[in-house]
């Protein structure tokens, strides 16, 4: 998507993905707008020829009838309900091609995201957070796709009104010249209702990110929630106090917006008023001409009105292209590996390795981690241990690549990871974090790999709770421990270099623990795999070629294997 939300607007966005289809869109819309514009010469010229009872001949047909009903200038009278029919088949067409253009649009716009989602370092998309991602998902996409569908009416309604304009200045350019002065005053009175209404929008959407979060503990806090009613109802009441802040803005901008459309309603009425009334007098216009210029003024009103109305749905999809824009900007794009392979890891090193998080509104407080300097190298196993908070799962996710080191670096084979490469090196690390998340279906594994993962299964005593069919696992509704080891086994079939586990063997029973380190560590180094396993078991220290201590985000001590196993 060459032409992104990043840095294009609304229209532009719809025109530059779907040119062709939109401009056909358009065309048709346009021509349908003309038709319209020329219904009313055709009407006024029916009505003067009737009036005038000129000769059969010029009357267009004389009159028709049958069955009792009486057609008066039928051939008039055809042309006009042909028109009217075209129009429909013309606007038809025109919103069933630019309804295409605007699903596309959607779709495209949530890929958009996904890829910019996919592609961004994990601590950026700590950063923005769950909620404003699932609000520009959802909520915004929505708004955007609702107003895109109204820039064709638009542009249908402004041909429309240039065509009355063209015919207003033909009949007579004062009343136009007075009708624009008008017009202009009405654009500048209306100004402040769509400021103000855009405002008290921004601020409703702005309310959006933080209902998603409440609706977030609502669902994945319900056990707690439900374990205590005051704690339940102390939540509830705040999640309402967002909810009723959100809609206080919403109800004000959707007033000032109605009010807005009521005030051009009225200018427009007034208009009509004035023309009748009193510039009929100062222009002298004829009883004929004033019917036919208020005739045209009404019918101008409906595609005022239609602009007014579009407005009120183009300015939240405005709110929305910016509030997706700022959450988009915040994510940082990684190259993509150039090849599908992957890249042998024999060596990883911290050198200097510093991580500060930064924390939303407290700028005076960073926790540190590191500096780090430590050798991982193959077959080798490290445990990672420390106190909670030491910074040993921030050690793990700057050794797995995901977060961006503030200072320092990792290298591996010797080479210094970078911006350009990261993406490629990580290709061939597997890690499971303590917030592990277990996808429903196996990926990425070599058919034919069925023994294998029977084999696994049975090790892992998961057997006789999943099953797999064709890649998909039967269940994930498992205890913690469970989901655990098919964590394990889904990295171990990944088959990397480089293993990284967070606290792994923390949930589980002893055999498992006992299986973890004496088995599947042993069966790793053996591979010639690099192991980095974070643990607070002491009792398996003796097993890990180097124990890397962290104290308060600093490294304390590394030892290596022959002092532990002494
Ligand atoms: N997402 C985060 N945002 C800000 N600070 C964080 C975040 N995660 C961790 N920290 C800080 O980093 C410290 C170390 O966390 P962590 O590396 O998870 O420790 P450990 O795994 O050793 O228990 C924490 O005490 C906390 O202050
Ligand atoms: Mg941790």
């Amino acid at each position: 998507m060459k032409h992104n939300i990043l840095n294009t607007g609304l229209y532009g966005l719809l025109v530059k993905n779907a040119p062709n289809k939109v401009f056909i869109s358009i065309i048709l819309s346009s021509v349908a707008g003309l038709l319209q514009v020329m219904l009313i010469p055709l009407l006024v010229t029916s009505f003067n020829l009737q009036a005038a009872h000129i000769a059969p001949g010029l009357e267009y047909g004389g009159a028709w009838e049958r069955w009792g009903v009486r057609v008066d200038s039928p051939r008039f009278a055809l042309c006009f309900f042909a028109a009217c029919l075209l129009i429909l088949v013309l606007r038809g067409t025109s919103g069933r091609l630019m309804n295409e253009v605007v699903t596309k649009l959607g779709l495209d716009l949530k890929r958009f995201i996904y890829n910019k989602v996919t592609r961004a370092p994990v601590q950026d998309l700590e950063q923005v957070g769950f909620a404003a991602l699932m609000a520009s998902l959802t909520s915004d996409i929505d708004k955007l796709s609702t107003g895109a569908r109204m820039i064709p009416i638009v542009l249908n309604y402004l041909i429309v009104i240039g065509g009355v304009v063209a015919m207003l200045t033909y009949l007579n350019p004062g009343v136009m010249l007075f009708i624009l002065a008008c017009a202009v005053v009405g654009v500048a009175c209306y100004q402040p209702f769509s400021h103000f209404g855009g405002q008290a929008l921004g601020q409703a959407r702005r309310c959006v990110n933080q209902v998603i979060e409440f609706n977030r503990g609502l669902i994945y806090g319900s056990k707690e929630l439900k374990l205590n009613r005051r704690k339940r109802d102390a939540y509830i009441a705040e999640l309402h106090q967002v909810e009723d802040q959100q809609r206080r803005f919403q109800l004000k901008g959707g007033t000032l917006f109605l009010v807005g459309s009521q005030f051009a309603g009225l200018m427009n009425m007034l208009v009509i008023g004035l023309v009748a009334f009193v510039m009929s007098n100062f222009y002298a216009l004829s009883p004929d001409a004033l019917i036919s210029i208020v005739m045209i003024l009404l019918y101008l009103s409906e595609p005022m009105m239609g602009i007014v109305e579009c407005l009120s749905s183009l300015i939240p999809a405005r709110i929305s292209v910016l509030a997706v824009r700022k959450c988009l900007r915040q994510l940082r794009a990684e190259s993509e590996p150039e090849t599908d392979g992957k890249i042998a890891i024999h060596k990883l090193q911290a050198f200097q390795l510093e991580y500060a998080y930064q924390v939303k509104d407290q700028a005076d407080f960073q926790f540190r981690v590191g500096p780090v300097s430590a050798t991982f190298r193959r077959g080798q196993v490290s445990f990672i241990t420390g106190g909670n908070g030491s910074g040993k799962s921030t050690l793990s996710k700057l050794l797995s690549l995901h977060y961006l080191p503030s200072d320092g670096c990792v290298m591996i084979n010797d080479e210094r990871v970078t911006d350009e490469n990261r993406s490629a090196m990580r290709q061939n690390i597997s890690a499971i974090f303590t917030d592990f998340h277990l996808f429903p279906r196996l990926y990425d594994v070599a058919e034919g790999e069925a023994g294998k993962i029977a084999g696994y299964m049975q090790e892992l005593k998961l057997e006789e709770r999943v099953s797999l069919d064709d890649g998909k696992f039967s269940t994930l509704g498992l205890s913690d421990g469970q989901r655990k080891r098919i964590a394990l086994l889904v990295s171990y079939l990944e088959d990397r270099d480089v293993y990284v586990f967070d606290e792994w063997a923390a949930d589980q029973d002893p055999q498992f623990k006992e299986f973890f380190y004496s088995t599947i560590l042993f069966r790793l180094r053996e591979l010639g795999k690099i192991v980095i396993v974070i643990t607070h078991d002491d009792r398996y220290f003796h097993l890990a070629d180097q124990l890397i201590k962290m104290e308060n985000g600093a490294l304390k001590a590394i030892e290596q294997r022959q002092a532990l196993a002494a």
